[in-house]
């Protein structure tokens, strides 16, 4: 592309969009990058500058970019139907990429609600759960009880169950309030169910590790303490799967690991690959029961967005599951953890380091101003972006999670490819905040 074309673009990327999650007064004055095409897990901007998709085009990406099987899939539907609704009426691809996740996913989900965004699939989970309920006569049942520093999307119901101060703080007075279980307490996770089971219609979690917050990581057995206390006082368990679902803890799904089986199940993010906006809630049978009833009585979910069940996103998202068979992408995944884990090590002799956390494919790196006294960086000082930017140097793209450095690859990176993702953030690193 010839560099006033190029120049054009970015000049109107910087005056027209509003990027989110961005401080636009700062991307104004910067050079934007735009990426043109991708390959695999690269990521070409503009002028052909090759960087390494170091966070799966944020968390969506499994397989790498133009994977053959995936455009294939996409372009056969083409052919046949790009888009038609799911109000009332069916389409192919939704049907059997159905069967094929309810035959991955825990044995006792029975139903798929289709949406589409890990947004809409949390609200679509918690107006399930809250209609459930209502349906059953337990008119009481209308809460929440969700964790501290949770994240499950930017919908104001996911906001209300999401624990996060900066991102959640200033829509407080559009909230509904939460019963929230704080330092993941098992004792008070125990209390609170206790005095709040009665008045609550579900818990919300993020299994194992809470992505957004800054890849914090569940103590063992919490998950399966939550599905304990949900089952002894009669409130059903939402597992939100958007950002640890399709591989990235090392399993198909984070639940697998404490063998733990929620009644709704939120799937977003890697569904389709990285493709396409898509995603699912999955839920029980009981659950689904208490939704039919005669046309008067209204049990009906008044529930579903335009794009529900997309016929090219469905049709990406069984190439994706079909990939994970053939190409036997879980085993494969056991090396590539090891790597990561292994590299992870040095970066904790980083003086700059304070604590690295990583669960399968999924890592946090977390700076510290002075390991000695616990004084960590101001706001201000924006590091982790700047570590980032340094990387993007380099050529690698990641994006911090304030002064937690994110690493997620895509599943089909390979064992070199990440060694050399490694290499360029540790000499991000030492650029920014020299050992
Ligand atoms: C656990 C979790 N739930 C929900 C969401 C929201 O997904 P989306 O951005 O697709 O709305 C995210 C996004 O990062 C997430 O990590």
């Amino acid at each position: 592309m010839n560099p006033e074309k190029i120049a054009q673009l970015k000049e109107q990327d910087r005056s027209l969009i509003w990027h989110p999650f961005t401080q636009m007064q700062d991307y104004q004055a910067m050079d934007p990058l735009i990426v043109e095409r991708a390959q695999g897990v690269y990521l070409y901007d503009l002028e052909g500058k090759a960087y390494i998709d170091g966070i799966s085009s944020l968390w969506v990406n499994v397989h790498g970019h133009q994977k053959e099987a995936v455009d294939q899939a996409i372009q056969d539907q083409l052919k046949k139907v790009a888009h038609s609704t799911l109000l009332g009426i069916g389409n192919v691809p939704s049907i059997k990429l159905a069967q094929a996740l309810l035959k991955i996913a825990p044995s006792n989900l029975a139903r798929v609600f289709y949406s589409d965004s890990g947004s809409t699939s949390v609200e679509v989970a918690l107006k399930m759960a809250f209609q459930y309920w209502q349906s059953l006569g337990k008119k009481q049942k209308t809460k929440f009880i969700c964790l501290e520093n949770a994240y499950h999307g930017d919908t104001l119901g996911s906001v209300s169950v999401g624990g996060m101060e900066l991102f959640h703080e200033i829509f407080r007075p559009l909230l509904f309030e939460t019963i929230l279980i704080k330092d993941f307490s098992f004792k008070q996770a125990k209390v609170l169910f206790e005095k709040h089971a009665f008045e609550t219609a579900a818990c919300i979690v993020e299994p194992l590790i809470q992505g957004a917050a800054g890849m914090r990581l569940m103590p063992e057995g919490f998950l399966s303490h939550l599905r304990e206390l949900c089952d002894q006082h009669g409130v059903l368990l939402i597992c939100d799967e958007v950002a640890t679902g399709f591989g990235r803890t090392g399993k198909m799904f984070a639940v697998e690991h404490e063998k733990v089986k929620p009644d709704l199940l939120c799937l977003a993010k890697g569904i389709s690959a990285g493709y396409l906006p898509l995603a699912a809630t999955l839920a029980t049978e009981e659950i689904f029961q208490a939704f039919l009833g005669r046309h008067e009585e209204f049990k009906t979910f008044f529930h579903g967005h335009s794009y529900t069940g997309n016929p090219l996103a469905c049709a990406a998202a069984l190439a994706n599951l079909k990939i994970f068979e053939e190409e036997k992408v879980l085993e494969a995944l056991t090396e590539k953890i090891q790597v990561l884990e292994q590299g992870l090590q040095d970066f904790l002799k980083h003086p700059h380091i304070k604590e690295v956390r990583q669960k399968g494919l999924m890592a946090g790196l977390e700076l510290i101003k002075d390991k000695k006294t616990g004084e960590a960086f101001l706001a201000s000082e924006q590091m982790g972006a700047k570590v980032c930017y340094a990387a993007r140097r380099h050529g690698a793209l990641l994006r911090p999670l304030g002064d937690v450095l994110v690493l997620m690859p895509p599943l089909g990176i390979s064992t070199e490819t990440l060694k050399e993702l490694l290499n360029i953030l540790w000499k991000a690193l030492e650029e920014t905040l020299p050992s």
